[in-house]
Protein backbone atom coordinates (compact mmCIF):
# COMPACT_ATOMS: atom_id res chain seq x y z
CA UNK A 1 0.00 0.00 0.00
CA UNK A 2 2.71 2.47 1.34
CA UNK A 3 5.08 1.40 -1.87
CA UNK A 4 2.07 1.72 -4.34
CA UNK A 5 1.55 5.16 -2.90
CA UNK A 6 5.27 6.25 -3.27
CA UNK A 7 5.43 5.25 -6.44
CA UNK A 8 2.34 7.43 -7.28
CA UNK A 9 3.60 10.36 -5.79
CA UNK A 10 6.87 9.49 -7.69
CA UNK A 11 4.80 9.20 -11.12
CA UNK A 12 2.98 12.43 -10.55
CA UNK A 13 6.14 14.72 -9.69
CA UNK A 14 7.65 13.24 -12.65
CA UNK A 15 4.16 14.02 -14.71
CA UNK A 16 4.54 17.41 -13.37
CA UNK A 17 8.16 17.81 -14.55
CA UNK A 18 7.33 17.36 -17.73
CA UNK A 19 4.81 18.89 -17.85
CA UNK A 20 6.70 21.71 -16.67
CA UNK A 21 9.80 21.20 -19.21
CA UNK A 22 6.86 20.87 -22.21
CA UNK A 23 5.54 24.32 -20.96
CA UNK A 24 9.12 25.74 -20.75
CA UNK A 25 9.44 24.42 -24.69
CA UNK A 26 6.28 25.89 -25.60
CA UNK A 27 7.13 29.24 -24.53
CA UNK A 28 10.73 29.33 -26.35
CA UNK A 29 8.18 27.95 -29.57
CA UNK A 30 5.88 30.59 -29.08
CA UNK A 31 8.66 33.61 -28.73
CA UNK A 32 10.03 32.34 -32.07
CA UNK A 33 6.99 32.31 -33.42
CA UNK A 34 6.14 36.41 -32.43
CA UNK A 35 9.91 36.67 -34.27
CA UNK A 36 8.80 34.62 -36.98
CA UNK A 37 5.71 36.88 -37.58
CA UNK A 38 7.27 40.20 -36.46
CA UNK A 39 10.40 39.56 -39.00
CA UNK A 40 7.43 39.12 -41.54
CA UNK A 41 6.20 42.36 -40.44
CA UNK A 42 9.11 44.32 -40.37
CA UNK A 43 9.76 43.25 -44.41
CA UNK A 44 6.36 44.03 -45.11
CA UNK A 45 6.04 47.70 -43.08
CA UNK A 46 9.73 49.08 -42.06
CA UNK A 47 12.40 47.61 -44.47
CA UNK A 48 12.20 49.93 -46.93
CA UNK A 49 13.79 52.41 -45.12
CA UNK A 50 14.96 50.46 -42.25
CA UNK A 51 17.94 48.39 -43.04
CA UNK A 52 18.27 45.08 -41.14
CA UNK A 53 22.12 45.74 -41.17
CA UNK A 54 23.03 46.73 -37.42
CA UNK A 55 24.49 50.40 -37.28
CA UNK A 56 23.73 51.10 -41.28
CA UNK A 57 21.26 54.00 -41.56
CA UNK A 58 19.42 54.01 -44.86
CA UNK A 59 16.23 56.83 -45.54
CA UNK A 60 15.58 55.89 -41.94
CA UNK A 61 17.57 55.28 -39.03
CA UNK A 62 18.71 52.17 -37.98
CA UNK A 63 16.84 50.63 -35.36
CA UNK A 64 19.62 48.67 -33.99
CA UNK A 65 19.21 48.93 -29.92
CA UNK A 66 16.48 51.18 -30.54
CA UNK A 67 14.94 50.05 -27.27
CA UNK A 68 16.89 52.09 -24.57
CA UNK A 69 17.90 54.36 -26.72
CA UNK A 70 17.17 58.11 -26.94
CA UNK A 71 14.79 59.43 -29.41
CA UNK A 72 16.75 60.94 -32.29
CA UNK A 73 20.46 60.02 -31.13
CA UNK A 74 22.16 58.37 -33.65
CA UNK A 75 25.28 60.46 -34.67
CA UNK A 76 25.38 60.07 -38.77
CA UNK A 77 22.00 60.43 -39.20
CA UNK A 78 20.02 63.33 -40.23
CA UNK A 79 17.22 63.60 -38.34
CA UNK A 80 13.88 66.17 -38.48
CA UNK A 81 13.96 68.99 -36.01
CA UNK A 82 11.28 67.00 -34.32
CA UNK A 83 13.19 63.91 -33.57
CA UNK A 84 16.21 66.05 -33.12
CA UNK A 85 14.55 67.79 -30.62
CA UNK A 86 12.93 64.95 -28.86
CA UNK A 87 14.48 63.73 -25.56
CA UNK A 88 12.36 60.60 -24.66
CA UNK A 89 13.83 57.08 -24.51
CA UNK A 90 12.53 54.48 -26.75
CA UNK A 91 10.84 51.73 -24.85
CA UNK A 92 7.63 49.83 -25.33
CA UNK A 93 5.29 51.58 -25.00
CA UNK A 94 7.15 55.04 -26.90
CA UNK A 95 7.36 52.20 -30.09
CA UNK A 96 3.49 51.37 -29.57
CA UNK A 97 2.53 54.76 -29.97
CA UNK A 98 5.11 56.02 -32.54
CA UNK A 99 3.96 52.83 -35.11
CA UNK A 100 -0.01 53.69 -33.94
CA UNK A 101 0.38 57.07 -35.50
CA UNK A 102 3.96 58.42 -35.61
CA UNK A 103 2.38 62.00 -37.10
CA UNK A 104 0.37 62.56 -34.41
CA UNK A 105 2.81 61.24 -31.51
CA UNK A 106 5.34 63.54 -32.80
CA UNK A 107 4.37 65.99 -35.27
CA UNK A 108 6.76 67.29 -37.86
CA UNK A 109 8.64 64.05 -37.84
CA UNK A 110 9.73 63.08 -41.29
CA UNK A 111 9.01 59.16 -41.23
CA UNK A 112 6.01 58.59 -43.53
CA UNK A 113 3.06 57.77 -41.70
CA UNK A 114 2.25 54.22 -40.29
CA UNK A 115 -0.92 53.62 -38.42
CA UNK A 116 -0.33 49.63 -36.62
CA UNK A 117 -3.12 49.99 -34.10
CA UNK A 118 -3.18 46.02 -33.90
CA UNK A 119 -1.74 45.15 -30.71
CA UNK A 120 -1.03 41.65 -31.95
CA UNK A 121 0.74 43.13 -34.76
CA UNK A 122 2.51 45.73 -32.85
CA UNK A 123 3.39 42.61 -30.21
CA UNK A 124 5.15 40.79 -33.41
CA UNK A 125 7.28 43.93 -34.19
CA UNK A 126 8.10 44.75 -30.90
CA UNK A 127 9.42 40.47 -30.67
CA UNK A 128 11.34 41.28 -33.77
CA UNK A 129 12.97 44.99 -33.26
CA UNK A 130 14.18 43.84 -29.58
CA UNK A 131 16.09 41.05 -31.68
CA UNK A 132 18.22 43.70 -33.59
CA UNK A 133 21.37 44.61 -31.17
C1 LIG B 1 8.93 55.48 -45.82
C2 LIG B 1 10.09 55.25 -44.98
C3 LIG B 1 9.87 54.66 -43.60
C4 LIG B 1 9.13 53.55 -43.24
C5 LIG B 1 8.29 52.66 -44.13
C6 LIG B 1 9.33 53.39 -41.81
N1 LIG B 1 10.17 54.35 -41.33
FE1 LIG B 1 10.76 54.61 -39.40
N2 LIG B 1 11.77 56.29 -39.89
C7 LIG B 1 11.86 56.83 -41.17
C8 LIG B 1 12.52 58.10 -41.13
C9 LIG B 1 12.83 59.02 -42.32
C10 LIG B 1 12.83 58.33 -39.75
C11 LIG B 1 13.48 59.57 -39.16
C12 LIG B 1 12.33 60.47 -38.72
C13 LIG B 1 12.67 61.89 -38.37
O1 LIG B 1 13.86 62.26 -38.40
O2 LIG B 1 11.72 62.62 -38.07
C14 LIG B 1 12.35 57.17 -39.02
C15 LIG B 1 12.49 57.00 -37.65
C16 LIG B 1 12.09 55.89 -36.95
C17 LIG B 1 12.34 55.67 -35.55
C18 LIG B 1 13.13 56.59 -34.60
C19 LIG B 1 14.54 56.05 -34.46
C20 LIG B 1 15.49 56.91 -33.67
O3 LIG B 1 16.70 56.81 -33.93
O4 LIG B 1 15.05 57.67 -32.77
C21 LIG B 1 11.78 54.48 -35.24
C22 LIG B 1 11.76 53.81 -33.87
C23 LIG B 1 11.18 53.95 -36.44
N3 LIG B 1 11.38 54.83 -37.46
C24 LIG B 1 10.51 52.74 -36.52
C25 LIG B 1 9.88 52.27 -37.67
C26 LIG B 1 9.15 51.03 -37.74
C27 LIG B 1 9.03 50.02 -36.61
C28 LIG B 1 8.65 50.93 -39.01
C29 LIG B 1 7.77 49.84 -39.58
C30 LIG B 1 6.52 49.62 -38.86
C31 LIG B 1 9.07 52.12 -39.74
N4 LIG B 1 9.81 52.90 -38.89
C32 LIG B 1 8.75 52.38 -41.05
C33 LIG B 1 11.38 56.24 -42.33
C34 LIG B 1 10.52 55.15 -42.39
Amino acid sequence: MMKALISGLATLVFSISILNAAHAADDDLYKEAMVAAGYAAFQHRCIACHSMESSKNSFGPSLHGVIGREAGSLPRYSYSKAMKKASFIWDDNYLRDWIADNESFLPGTRMRHVAISDITEQDYLLAFIKTLE
